[in-house]
């Protein structure tokens, strides 16, 4: 199934829509932005992603 990619404002709509049954907020408005940033507050170590450094090659290798 192809699905087209979806900013994080609209997905956080379609939960309002759907699950929650709500009406769709403005996806550039305050109460959005203050959702983002709440779930930005949710981000702890453990549920950061792992990324790797890639260490620098040394000259002359
Ligand atoms: C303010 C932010 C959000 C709210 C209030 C919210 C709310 C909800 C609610 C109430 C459900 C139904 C849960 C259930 O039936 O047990 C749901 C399901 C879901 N949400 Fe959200 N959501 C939010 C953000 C997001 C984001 C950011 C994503 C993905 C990036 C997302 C992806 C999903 C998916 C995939 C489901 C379906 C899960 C399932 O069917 O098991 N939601 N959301």
């Amino acid at each position: 199934m192809k699905m087209d990619k979806k900013s994080l404002e609209e997905v956080i709509n379609i939960c309002i829509e759907k699950p929650l049954g709500g009406a769709a907020i403005d996806t550039k408005g305050q109460d959005m932005k203050d959702l983002i940033a709440y779930m930005k507050t949710l981000v702890t170590k453990s549920t950061k992603p792992v990324t790797k450094k890639v260490p620098k090659k040394n000259k002359g290798c």
